[in-house]
């Protein structure tokens, strides 16, 4: 059977990759594994392929003690020297997450021996295996659980893939004024959005290396403030700010970072999980919405050209213009005109 699945608990985890307080575990974001436990691992997951034993990877600071010789940069990793070749994707149990699965195992020009799918929904993450060649690592997380990027960070110094490509689309937003959306949700949001798509990130950059990709799934709504859905636009503005300042951090290492910002689109589930507030009717329709399937492709093609920005689509491309040459209290002007179409 293709279909692999993690299960979240410590029989996953052994005492030697548990995380944080394990030596072989170590905090997120300083996965360091060492050079013998590589090549072991090599070959445990790539039948007849031997893999003789290599140098410990670095990130951008070497480790107390080890030798620069036996330290090579970042720069130098290479997708070769790894025994697996991995995509990871999180918010995959539905929307656009789901639709990156699909778009990226379909097409030739992406090729991974693994996807890794993050979501919280295990039967959605178990059932993507069907229709797909790749094999699905179905691996079900709550993201807004601190706990849950200790678990990916274990998991990732335990197989020590080469990961080609990480896209953060786990996300959600809430429709409504200051007083009808929960601070639960509020929480949630700025949780999701923001600390958990940073952390992911700086989990996954130690085991990315030249040709890697990032895609941040950002919104039209990073571009300015939107009353009604004021604090899903600020999280997506801080997401659109991390992802053009570490663009320019990771590039010399050969890896691009996308901020990817669509419009509307209607075949996801997230407009209906932003209507559940107290008062959605403040936004009354969502005209020019677009449709996953083309979001997905174009975000797709603007990564592999290394583009800083994703626009997919007609309206967020004029939006971004726009919300650069006019103030902001225009644009919210104009907005109010909009939401109550
Ligand atoms: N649809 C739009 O109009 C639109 C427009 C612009 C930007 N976006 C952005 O696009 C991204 C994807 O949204 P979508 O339209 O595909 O919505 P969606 O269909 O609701 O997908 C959201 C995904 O996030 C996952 N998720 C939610 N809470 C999670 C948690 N605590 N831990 C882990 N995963 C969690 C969901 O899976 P589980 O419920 O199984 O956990 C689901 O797979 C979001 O970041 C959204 O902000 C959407």
């Amino acid at each position: 059977m293709k279909y692999t699945e993690l299960k979240i608990s410590s029989d996953n985890f052994p005492e030697e990759t548990a995380p944080v307080t394990s030596p072989a575990a170590p905090a997120p974001g300083a996965v360091r594994p060492s050079s013998s436990d590589a090549a072991s691992r090599a070959a445990a997951y790539v039948p007849g392929v031997s893999v003789s034993p290599e140098p410990e990877r670095g990130d951008d600071g070497d480790a107390p003690g080890a030798s620069s010789a036996a330290v090579p940069s970042e720069q130098s990793a290479s997708c070769s020297r790894y025994p697996k070749k991995i995509a990871i994707i999180t918010g995959a149990s539905s929307g656009l997450g789901q639709e990156f699965v699909r778009q990226i195992d379909a097409d030739p020009e992406e090729s991974f021996d693994e996807i890794w799918v993050i979501a919280r929904r295990r039967e959605r993450l178990e059932a993507l295996q069907e229709g797909v060649r790749v094999p699905i690592r179905a691996i079900p997380l709550d993201l807004t659980l601190p706990d849950s990027i200790d678990q990916i960070s274990s998991l990732l110094a335990e197989e020590n893939p080469f990961a080609g490509l990480l896209i953060n689309a786990a996300g959600f937003g809430k429709i409504g004024s200051y007083q009808d959306i929960s601070r639960d949700d509020i929480d949630r949001m700025i949780d999701l959005n923001c600390r958990a798509a940073v952390d992911m990130t700086q989990a996954v950059l130690p085991f990315m290396g030249s040709g890697s990709r990032i895609l941040e799934i950002c919104s039209t709504a990073g571009f300015q403030p939107f009353q009604y859905l004021n604090v899903y636009a600020a999280t997506k503005a801080f997401l659109y700010r991390y992802s053009r300042a570490l663009r320019m951090e990771v590039m010399p290492r050969g890896i691009s970072v996308t901020a990817v910002c669509p419009y509307w689109i209607t075949d996801t589930e997230f407009i209906g999980t932003a209507r559940k507030t107290q008062d959605s009717t403040y936004i009354r329709h969502f005209p020019f919405s677009t449709k996953r399937g083309s979001v997905v492709s174009h975000a797709l093609y603007d990564s592999r050209a290394g583009f800083a920005v994703s626009t997919p689509g007609v309206v967020c491309t004029l939006h971004r213009f726009f919300s650069k040459i006019c103030p902001d209290t225009v644009m919210m002007g104009i907005w109010d005109l909009i939401r109550r179409i």
